[in-house]
C-alpha cells in the first residue's frame, strides 16, 4: 500500500501570477508561498520507491486569513471545497498592494453581494481604485480573473472563441466562454462603453438561465461555472464628458448591488490615510505628502464640476511623490507626471500648475 504524508513548509517563490502591478519608489519583498511537500512510498517485494511533489497549498496563507478577517469577509466562502484547477491557478492574483478601504468597507461590500447575487457592478469616477479592488478580492476570495475592457474594440471572435485553421476540430475559446467554463471573476471594465452584439450575447448568463449559445460552435450550450462571478465597473454617466455611456438595459436589470466609489481626498476634505498612503509608497515625508494629496484633492474637486477633463488618482500621486522622493524639485515632478496626466492641453496644464505652485509656495 502506498503511504502519503504531507508536511506544510513556507517558501519564498516567484510568481507567474496575474498581479495589480507594482508602484512606488520602495521594492517590496517577494511574498512566501505556502507550499505542500507530498511523499509518497510504496513497496513491493524487494523494490521500495519514494516521491516527494511539492506544490502550492491550496489552504489560505496564513496573512490572507488575517487580511480576510480584517476585512470581515472570512464568513464568505466563494469556492467550498472546490480547488481551482493547476491551468487556473496562475490567474488567481497574488501580492495585491495594499488597498484603503477605511469607512467604506468596499471589499465587505463586494463579497456581500458575490455571495449572494453572484455578480455585482461598481460605478465611480476614474481612478477611485475599481480595478485595484476586484484584484484584491481575487485574492483574498483565491478566485482566478478574466478581465475584458469593454471600451477597447474587442471583437466577438477574443471574447466567445473561434475556429483557427481549416478543420471544425480546432475550436479556440474565448475569454468569456473560458470564465463561463471554468470559474472565478468576470471583471467587465467599461462596461457602459460594451457593444450591443455582446451586450446581447451575455444576457442569458447573467440571469436564472445562465448559460452562453455558442451559435458560431453547432449552438453548443456551454453552463455558468459554479463558482463563475461577474463584477462590472463603469465611470458615472454625465451628460458632460465625451463618450460616457448609460448602461445597456437590460445589463442593468440584471445587476442586483450597485457600490458607488469616490475619492478618498477631495476638495478641503483631505484623507489622512491617503497621505499615509503617499508617503508609504513613495517615501516623502508627511508634510510633502499632504501637500500632495491637497493639490489631488483640488484637481478632484474641479474635475467633478466639469472644470477639468480628469482628476488624479492615488497612484497618479505616488507618481509624483516617487519622484519628489527621488530628489526633483516638488513643481517639476509635477509638471512631468500629473500635469501631463491631466491633459494635453496647454491651457489646463496652465491650470493645474498653478494649482500645484498655489498649494507648494505658500
Ligand atoms: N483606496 C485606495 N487605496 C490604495 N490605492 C488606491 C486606492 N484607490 C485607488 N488607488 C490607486 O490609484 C490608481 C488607480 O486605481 P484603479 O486603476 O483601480 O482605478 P479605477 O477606478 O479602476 O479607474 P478607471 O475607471 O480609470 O479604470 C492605482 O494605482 C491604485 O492602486
Ligand atoms: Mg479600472
Amino acid at each position: 500500500m502506498p503511504e502519503t504524508k504531507q508536511k506544510l513548509q513556507e517558501k519564498p517563490m516567484e510568481t507567474s501570477a496575474v498581479g495589480f502591478g507594482f508602484q512606488g519608489g520602495k521594492k517590496k519583498k517577494s511574498e512566501a508561498v505556502y507550499m505542500v511537500e507530498e511523499q509518497i512510498r510504496t513497496e513491493s517485494k524487494d523494490t521500495k520507491l519514494s516521491v516527494s511533489i511539492l506544490k502550492a497549498a491550496s489552504v489560505d496563507s496564513p496573512s490572507h486569513a488575517e487580511l480576510r478577517k480584517k476585512y470581515r469577509i472570512d464568513k464568505y466562502d466563494l469556492h467550498p471545497g472546490y480547488v481551482f484547477p493547476e491551468s487556473q491557478q496562475s490567474l488567481i492574483p497574488r501580492n495585491t498592494p495594499e488597498y484603503i478601504d477605511k469607512g467604506f468597507n468596499y471589499v465587505e461590500r463586494i463579497v456581500r453581494a458575490l455571495y449572494h447575487f453572484k455578480q455585482c457592478a461598481l460605478i465611480g469616477p476614474s481612478g477611485t481604485g475599481k480595478t485595484h479592488i476586484v484584484y484584491l478580492v481575487a485574492e483574498l476570495c483565491g478566485l482566478p480573473m478574466w478581465e475584458i475592457n469593454c471600451g477597447l474594440q474587442t471583437s466577438a471572435y477574443d471574447l466567445f472563441g473561434r475556429y483557427i485553421g481549416l478543420g471544425k476540430e480546432n475550436w479556440i475559446d474565448g475569454q468569456i466562454v473560458m470564465w463561463c467554463r471554468n470559474g472565478g471573476i468576470l471583471y467587465l471594465d467599461e462596461a457602459n462603453m460594451m457593444k450591443q452584439d455582446i451586450a446581447t450575447r451575455l444576457n442569458p448568463v447573467l440571469d436564472t438561465r445562465g448559460h452562453i449559445v455558442l451559435t458560431e460552435k453547432d449552438n453548443e450550450i456551454i453552463k455558468r461555472h459554479q463558482y463563475g462571478y461577474l463584477i462590472i465597473a463603469m465611470n458615472p454617466f454625465s451628460s458632460e464628458f465625451v463618450g460616457t455611456k448609460p448602461l445597456n438595459a437590460a445589463l442593468r436589470r440584471r445587476m442586483s448591488v450597485w457600490i458607488n466609489f469616490d475619492y478618498l481626498s477631495i476638495g478641503d476634505k483631505v484623507a489622512p490615510d491617503e497621505v499615509e498612503l503617499i508617503m508609504k509608497r513613495s517615501g516623502v515625508d508627511e508634510k510633502t505628502a499632504e501637500k500632495i494629496v491637497r493639490v489631488g484633492a483640488e484637481l478632484r474637486r474641479q474635475y467633478k464640476n466639469g472644470d477639468l477633463p480628469y482628476g488624479p488618482s492615488p497612484g497618479d500621486l505616488i507618481n509624483w511623490a516617487t519622484l519628489v522622493a527621488d530628489g526633483c524639485p516638488p513643481i517639476e515632478a509635477a509638471v512631468e507626471t500629473i500635469v501631463g496626466t491631466t491633459s494635453d492641453d496647454v491651457e489646463i496644464q496652465a491650470v493645474v500648475k498653478r494649482i500645484v505652485e498655489s498649494i507648494f509656495e505658500k
